[in-house]
Formats: C-alpha cells, structure tokens, sequence
C-alpha cells in the first residue's frame, strides 16, 4: 500500500454545460493482504485548479473536505464512483462530478459484496466485509494524509440504501475494536478510521430488528406491491409489477413480528429532543409513534408550504395550511407494503440480507431468532457478533466507539423498503449522544439517495467553511 502524489492523470469532463478538470489518482489499494484485490481499491479525484493555487467556494488544496461516496446497493459488490452522467445520457452531472465542481475532493472506494467467491468458491464478500472495506479506505486517507488532497480531517461518506447503512456504520463505530481483528486480516493501514460527516440516505440498517420494526407499520395491510426485475436476452432489466395478497401464515408472522417491537423499542430508553422518552405499548401506540408520526407530518407540513396539493391524502389532516394530524394504519395502506412478513430474515433464506450474513463456505443464514425458530430451511443463525457489527445502533452508545459529529439522515417519505422507524431510532440515538442530525423525511420521495445535491452540499458548505453552529446541520 502507498501513495505516490506524482501518478496520476488530469482529465476534463463535459456534462451538459459544465465542465471540470480534474486529477485522477486511480487504483489505490487499500488493503496489503486483500481478500479480493480487484475491489480493495479507490480512486481519488481533486480539482486540478486546486494545483494551479486557485480555490472554489473557499476550499483550497490543503482544506477541502473529502467526500467519500459509496456505490454499494443492496449490500452487493460497490464500484468506485466516477464523476460522469447520473444515467447515461441523461446530461444531468452525477454526484462525484458536482462534488468536484463544487470543491470538495473525493475519495471513491470500490467495496466488496455478498456473491463474491474467490477461485476456491470461497466467499469473500459476506458480512462484515462491506464495512471493514470501507472502513479500511478511510484509514488509507487518514494514513496518507500528509500527501493526499483535501483535508483528511473532513472526510463525509455517503449512500443509499445499504450504501446509506454503510456510511452511517462508518459514523457510528469509528476505531471500535470489534473490527481490529478484520482490519488486520486485510492489512487495513495502521491509521484511525474515525469521519467528520456522514450523509445517509434511506439506511437499511438494524437488520435483526427491522422484521419487527416493518410489521409495526405495515401491520393490516395485507396486500403487497412490488417491482420485480427481469434480464432480457439482451441482458437489459425489465421490471413488471407483482401484487398479491400475504398467505395467511405471512399473515400471522406479521402479527408476531409486530408484537416484538414495544419491547425492543423500550429497551433503547429512546428520548424526544424535549427530553421525553418514547416508547410503545403492546399494542403499538405510545409516544414513539407520536414522534414517527411527527416525522411524517413534518414531511407533509413541508410539501404543503411549497403548494403542493394534498387534498387527496385522505389519512392526513390538514387545518388551516397546517398539518395537524394523520391515521398512521391508513397512511401505511396508502403507501402500500413491498415486502411480505418477514421482510428481511427470509423463512426460505431467500432475501439479500440472508445472503450478507453468510458465512465462507454457507451462503444464506438467519440472523434472527424469530425466522430461525420458524425457518423453512433449517437455516443456520449467524454468529450474534457479526450481526452486531452491521448495525450503527450497536456502537452509537459505546465509549470507545468515535462518532461522526455531523449526521445527514434522508429517509423518503413514502419508502416502503424499510420502517420508517429504523432510521427514527437511529436518529433518537445519534442526538442523544451529542451528534448533531439532520433528518428529514422528503414528500413523496420513495427509497432513493442523492436527490437533493445542491442542498447535501450546500449545507456542508455552510458549516465546513463558517464553522456555524451545529443548529444550521
Ligand atoms: C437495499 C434495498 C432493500 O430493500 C434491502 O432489503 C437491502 C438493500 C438497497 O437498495 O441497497
């Protein structure tokens, strides 16, 4: 592993009517023992007029924040980002080029996944590889800080989804010793891997409790809806709609699901920004819901103030302009269920999340005790500890874990990929401890990330430059 500042290339990139110039340091190996060397890499990228002395929006060689964004979706194999198109040809510049264009230098890791399998069919990408990766491509840059662009003491990840749980883990669990061992299994840099920021978007994250947290919400609605993608012949995905209606065994397991979360919620000691706790009753209802609820009207308060015309939301009521109350059973129909009882430890170990927490030589396990005492397959439970280290909420209390200061939390108001209520405790959790969150639950926006560019960067304009109170997070 090294970092050799003279190798690189300068390119320029025209999108639309913007043009960047750029340096490019590609395939930096993170890793001296990598477990798949093809995808423990980065490449970096910087403002070539940072080299000319020039500085955009203020930011200079020296102070520009690194962003670090991940590609990983759906806990599979993450390519390094590039600056380019969002679609190609849609002439609209993707996140890596505004973030250029915008002074930032960015810090693009390629991160392992789940199918992964070396020449021995071996797996190589199984949990916690995804974070260990992304963790060690943090400690490159605190290593090799002295040489690199930017301001390593800055740096802000960012994702979606499972990239989304990744980057706000990389917040949560800074220099934790539970990954030590992992790290150096690959040969991670012996460097810190503690953040500045971390931009989540629509996190999939507390995955033994999210079943629970899922049927919370989507209780009653019995109905699913979903994409489904196919390859053509060509090789090019197709997606068609699958409805259907739960079986009755799917049924009752969203009962049972249901019926675990008060407990669960209870037992973080959750509290309010006004300093009251949240919490549930058996059946559900409680000051935790209330601020579930809130979020959401917060969400519609926001839409209502741009004009949006909310009149046919019949769950939502509004008073005046105002949105003053909503029927949480009837917003969750109304937002339609996509995933069937249990939404993410598979009875038949057939979700993606089974197959992240298999082990080298098992594909698909059971991380929770429910799907393991009802699993179809006598399925095996993976090991509590590995569990653990994918989920944020496992580190955000923990002394020797170092927190991101900053939290930039996105979860859409109509995602229906996870609980809203996921992302929420997390958030309870993070001010709780001091981090300074900024969350919000977008109108209409389904599960998606990096839909509101100028604002994620302008925001973090704000405070990198101004050092502005935390309120204006
Ligand atoms: C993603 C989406 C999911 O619904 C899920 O269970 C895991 C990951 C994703 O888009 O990354």
């Amino acid at each position: 592993m090294n970092f050799d500042k003279n190798a690189y290339t300068v390119e320029s990139l025209t999108v639309g009517v913007h043009t960047i110039r750029y340096r490019q340091f590609a395939d930096l190996l993170y890793a001296d023992l990598p477990a798949n060397a093809a995808y423990q890499r980065m490449h970096i990228y910087a403002p070539e007029g940072f080299y000319e002395g020039e500085s955009i929006n203020g930011y200079t060689l020296a102070t520009a924040p690194v962003f670090m964004p991940n590609q990983v979706g759906g806990y599979m194999p993450g390519e390094p980002a590039a600056p380019g198109e969002t679609q190609e040809g849609s002439g609209i510049p993707n996140t890596v080029f505004c973030a250029l264009e915008h002074g930032y230098v960015v810090a693009a890791p390629a991160i392992r996944g789940r199918v992964q399998q070396d020449e021995n069919k071996t797996y190589t990408g199984k949990a916690p590889a995804c974070i260990v990766d992304y963790k060690a491509a943090v400690r490159y840059l605190h290593a090799f800080a002295k040489d690199l662009p930017g301001d390593e003491e800055k740096i802000i990840t960012n994702g979606t989804s499972a990239g989304g749980a990744l980057s706000s883990l990389v917040g949560s669990s800074g220099n934790h010793p539970d990954y030590e061992p992992y790290l150096k299994a690959i040969g991670a840099a012996d460097a810190g891997d503690e953040i500045f920021a971390a931009s989540c978007y629509c996190p999939i994250i507390n995955l033994e409790h999210a079943d629970a947290a899922y049927e919370w919400q989507f209780l009653g609605v019995n109905e699913f809806r979903r994409m489904q993608m196919n390859l053509t012949e060509g090789g090019r995905p197709e997606f068609s709609a699958v409805d259907g209606d739960m079986t009755p065994e799917q049924v009752q397991t969203s009962k049972d699901e249901a019926a675990l979360f008060p407990e669960y919620v209870n037992s973080l000691g959750l509290k309010d920004e006004q300093g009251r706790a949240l919490t549930l009753a058996a059946d559900g209802t409680g000051t935790f819901l209330e601020y579930v609820k809130a979020i959401v009207l917060e969400s519609a308060q926001k839409a209502l103030d741009r004009k949006t015309d909310l009149s046919g939301e019949t769950w939502l009521t509004v008073e005046d302009g105002r949105a003053v109350g909503m029927d949480f059973p009837a917003y969750a129909r109304a937002i339609t269920r996509m995933k069937t009882a249990p939404a993410f430890d598979g009875l038949e170990l057939e979700t993606a999340e089974n197959d992240l927490f298999g082990s080298e030589n098992v594909n698909c396990r059971h991380f929770t005790k429910y799907s393991l005492e009802h699993s179809k397959k006598r399925g095996e439970m993976a090991p509590e500890q590995v569990v653990r280290m994918l989920n944020p909420m496992s580190y955000v209390d923990a002394a020797d874990a170092q927190k991101a200061k900053y939290f930039r939390i996105r979860h859409g108001e109509c995602d229906r990929d996870t609980s809203l209520a996921i992302s929420a405790m997390l958030v309870a959790k993070l001010r709780a401890q001091g981090c300074s969150v900024d969350y919000h639950a977008p109108w209409g926006v389904p599960h998606a990330g990096d839909y509101d560019l100028d604002e994620l960067f302008a925001v973090s304009y704000t405070h990198l430059r101004a050092h502005e109170t935390p309120e204006h997070l």
